[in-house]
């Protein structure tokens, strides 16, 4: 166990069980980078600003650049024995440069430095999240592209509705994923103030510059509350709302994939890359990874529960509580990223089978709305042509056969505005084009 960077105060070594429930570095090591970004910043701030010599800030930012440069070469390793990430940078660097490490800390906390650094992190994981969301809407994009004529049945209640065409299904799914950018991109702009400066909770009196980290960290400004800015993680509820938004959107896209390559349905059929066998029958090509997303989407939505949980009930400032914020929001964004790159293969090499699709489409007598409206354009109000198609429909289903094969006597008898060109009018394409053109 490495020495505490609190030990000053204590004549007793924390117990090793106790250290360990306390140390978040296994969790919080990923956002060195970030930490060390905001280092620099500081420490040039406070040279700056004449809190430190221009030399210890020299030295303190070569000290940081190297331990940076080894840290990316795989030349250090970071020691899992300290508690966090902060600690080991600090005391890493201290080891290297002496005293000019230990001056560091000044002016700062750990509780605005670990804000600064998860605000960082995220900001850049939504640069991640907008381009892997791209690639599904672009993956989706294929699939219209490829097959911009097919109809297919389109549902309510997940009874057969009126003919739509595959590619009108799926641009519902690109405008959702599409908003679900706007969201990032809000959520990313709204996480974009420095907390740095904040200290533990008060401020600091040295005459810090907050405005010079924020440009150097490239944020678009400071939190204007000390105590806000050390305790505020709406930006993590907030991405992990954004988050399970994506979830819902990418699970229920998994849940149409998941029954349209089911043999009932053949509309699709997953590429044998993204499918898997059974161990027992040797038939089976399941969508599992499908099906995963689908089940993923439950673990996001957790970590978003157990975000507003954690801090629904704590008072002002910062509480070790919020510790438990990175393990929810990590598992939240690694968890839909994964999701959103195995989503974008899947579905840019699915086989899609128009016939399948023309065929589900003539059975369900969709068509039925578009032969009330062939009554209601020639004069009949739209109740009265509902009733007489309902009588054909039942008609049908009594004679096994379709609206575009009843005979044209029935038609007749039903009600003499029918005529030959009824048949051309219910057409399914005739249908589709006139409402999707
Ligand atoms: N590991 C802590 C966290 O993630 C860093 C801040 C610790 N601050 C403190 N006063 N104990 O929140």
């Amino acid at each position: 166990m490495a020495e505490k960077l609190w030990a000053g105060r204590f004549t007793k070594q924390t117990d090793q069980a106790a250290h360990d429930f306390n140390a978040s570095i296994a969790v919080d090591c990923r956002m060195w980078r970030e930490d060390i970004a905001g280092s620099l910043a500081h420490a040039a701030m406070l040279a700056k600003q004449g809190i430190i010599t221009p030399e210890d800030g020299q030295a303190i930012e070569r000290g940081l650049l190297e331990i940076a440069t080894e840290l990316e070469h795989g030349k250090l390793e970071i020691d899992m024995t300290f508690e966090d990430i902060h600690s080991f940078i600090e005391s890493e660097l201290t080891a290297r440069i002496g005293e000019a490490g230990k001056r560091l800390h000044t002016g700062r906390s750990r509780n605005d430095q670990v804000a600064t650094d998860l605000r960082l992190y995220l900001r850049g994981q939504c640069d991640e999240l907008r381009v892997e969301i791209e690639a599904v809407i672009a993956a989706l994009q294929q699939q219209r592209d490829a097959h911009p004529d097919v109809i297919m049945p389109g549902y309510t209640h997940l009874q057969r509705a009126q003919p739509i065409l595959f590619a009108q299904h799926l641009l519902a799914y690109q405008e959702m994923l599409r908003r679900d950018i706007l969201r990032v991109n809000d959520c990313q702009a709204r996480m974009n103030v420095s907390p740095l400066g904040s200290g533990a909770l008060a401020g600091t009196g040295y005459p810090i510059d907050r405005a010079s980290t924020v440009s150097a960290l490239g944020f678009d400004g400071y939190t204007a509350s000390t105590l806000d800015g050390v305790s505020d993680r709406d930006f993590c509820m907030e991405l992990a709302a954004v988050l399970s938004i994506i979830m819902v959107h990418l699970s229920r896209l998994c849940e149409e994939l998941i029954l349209w390559c089911s043999w009932e349905f053949r509309f699709i059929e997953l590429d044998g890359a993204y499918t898997t066998g059974s161990s027992m029958m040797p038939q089976k090509k399941n969508p599992d990874l499908a099906e995963l997303i689908r089940g993923k989407s439950g673990r996001v939505f957790g970590d978003l529960t157990a975000l507003l949980t954690m801090m629904k009930a704590q008072p002002l400032a910062y509480n070790k509580d919020m510790q438990e914020d990175k393990p929810a929001i990590f598992d939240a964004v690694d968890t839909t990223r994964v999701c959103l790159q195995a989503a974008a293969p899947m579905l840019a090499t699915m086989q899609a089978k128009p016939e399948q699709m023309r065929r589900a489409a003539a059975e369900g007598f969709i068509n039925a709305t578009d032969c009330a409206d062939y009554l209601v354009a020639r004069g009949m109000p739209f109740r009265t042509a509902y009733k007489i198609v309902g009588e054909l429909v039942a008609q049908c289903i009594a004679a096994d056969c379709t609206l575009e094969t009843l005979p044209l006597a029935q038609y007749q008898a039903a009600n003499e505005l029918f005529t030959e060109d009824i048949y051309a009018f219910v057409a399914l394409e005739a249908c589709v084009q006139r409402r999707f053109s």
